[in-house]
């Protein structure tokens, strides 16, 4: 079996990520509402991962929020090369490659389960065939426009509903398997 690739990304109802000029305000908020010390999964799923891929944009947006939050290997798809800033080279690249040159490489240097986030991104390993997972946490808000997490689709992607968990606090997260 290949490198296993997983979704783990919060969405508005309507499906946004962001708002159209990136702001996460409305996550912010919604966060602050979550019973403390719930986390909705994401430590143990981070644990599992052994290199994050994100789009260039939402690597501009961690960036922006001042200190770099993860301590595993990330790989930052454009299609230019772009600055790593000195502090974080260390666990931080950049890379041209497609999605399935990426996750054949990082599968040959070890990796078993990559973690893939960004909406453009998230649609061009789908669009490949290329994500295994996907756990999608739904925030009780519409936000009527902004970054979409899914677009355009060469062809229906079927899915296996795996898991499905509602917060009391209002977060519905489901988990679906990509059938293939
Ligand atoms: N709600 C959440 O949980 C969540 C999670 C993650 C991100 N976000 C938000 O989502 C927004 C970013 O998402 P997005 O959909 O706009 O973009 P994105 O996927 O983060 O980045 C898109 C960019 O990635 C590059 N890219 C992606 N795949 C590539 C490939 N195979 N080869 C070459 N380049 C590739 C391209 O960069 P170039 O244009 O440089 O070529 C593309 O324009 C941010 O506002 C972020 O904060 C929210």
């Amino acid at each position: 079996m290949g490198v296993v690739s997983s979704v783990y990304i919060a969405t508005s109802l309507d499906g946004f990520i962001a708002r159209k000029n990136g702001d996460l305000d409305w996550l912010d908020a919604a966060s602050s509402t979550a019973t403390e010390g719930e986390d909705c999964g994401y430590n143990s799923f981070m644990k599992s991962i052994d290199v994050l891929v994100m789009g260039r944009k939402s690597f501009e947006k961690v960036l922006s929020l001042g200190d770099w939050p993860y301590s595993l290997p990330v790989v930052v798809l454009s299609s230019n090369d772009i600055e790593i800033p000195d502090k974080i080279a260390g666990t931080v690249s950049s890379s041209t490659e497609s999605p399935s040159q990426l996750c054949e490489r990082l599968q040959q240097e070890g990796a078993k389960r990559l973690y893939i986030d960004g909406g453009i991104t998230i649609q061009r390993f789908l669009n490949e065939g290329l994500i295994d997972d996907m756990t999608i946490t739904v925030i009780p808000i519409v936000l009527g426009d902004g970054t979409p997490l899914f677009g355009a689709t060469l062809k229906d992607i079927p899915l296996k509903l795996i898991a499905s968990k509602a917060y009391d606090f209002g977060f519905a997260q489901l988990t679906y398997e990509v059938v293939k």
